[in-house]
């Protein structure tokens, strides 16, 4: 399966950002290869700007978020169409930051999934546990949940990450053995040939080892995607 290495900007970057997606180019020799997906989510607001100018370097440009709505009275947010209007091709839902600061459920999720395929976009379904949950054991039955309450129902392609909730932006990640055994579980769950990405402290010094693990078909890389020098060698360490 073709790997995917999504970055999350969550909320950093200016335009001035470009720069470092500039580097990425260059590092990368000019274009995103042909053996993997390379994926931006920037802000909303350098959607359109990013979609514009990376289009014919391959590198694609995604959302971080989009409401169930194509449209109405929603003083804020922004929908699925209006991400595929600006030139994403994939838009995150149900990042673990977005269910706890924005009190997002599982229905909420699925229906964000869904609106996403409405509007062709490809959703990148997050689910993860919490240090709690993985503490008691109770990690396969939490996903599990999630994933049953959150995935879209229709037959076309989607992304699921896991995301250990404990694990973002902490630096700390899952033994190889537990990472294996989520994605097995997930593969279970899921409908053949869906990409299931792996998120949570992956740096340069260990994506190799993430990346070769059976299941596991790419990264979501929050702060080490914001730098070229540290984003290009995840990249490129996909098998
Ligand atoms: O969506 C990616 C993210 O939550 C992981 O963040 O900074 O731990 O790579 P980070």
């Amino acid at each position: 399966m073709k790997p995917l290495i999504a970055g999350n900007w969550k909320m950093n970057g200016l335009a001035a950002a470009s720069a470092e997606i500039d580097a990425l180019i260059r590092l990368l020799g000019g274009s995103a290869p042909d053996d993997r997906d390379v994926l931006i989510c920037p802000p909303a607001t350098l959607v359109a700007a990013f979609a514009a100018r990376y289009s014919d370097e391959a590198i694609q440009i995604g959302g971080q978020d989009c409401h169930p709505e194509a449209n109405g009275a929603h003083t804020g947010d922004i929908s699925a169409e209006m991400l595929a209007d600006a030139g994403a091709g994939f838009v995150i839902v149900g990042h673990s930051e977005r269910r706890a600061d924005h009190g997002e459920t599982d229905a909420v999720v699925k229906a964000k999934a869904q609106a996403a395929f409405r509007a062709g976009l490809t959703p990148i379904v997050c689910v993860g546990e919490t240090k709690d949950q993985r503490e008691a054991g109770k990690a396969l039955e939490i996903v599990g949940a999630q994933l049953e309450g959150s995935l879209p129902e229709t037959g076309e392609p989607f992304v699921v990450a896991y995301e250990p909730v404990w694990a973002i932006g902490t630096g700390l990640t899952p033994t190889i053995d537990d990472i294996a055994e989520m994605h097995d579980f997930i593969r279970s769950k899921t409908p053949q040939g869906t990409r299931l990405l792996y998120g949570g402290s992956v740096k340069p010094g260990n994506a190799k080892e993430i990346l070769a693990v059976t299941n596991v078909n790419g990264a979501l890389v929050g702060g080490a995607s914001l730098k070229a020098a540290d984003f290009h060698p995840i990249v490129t360490a996909a098998p």
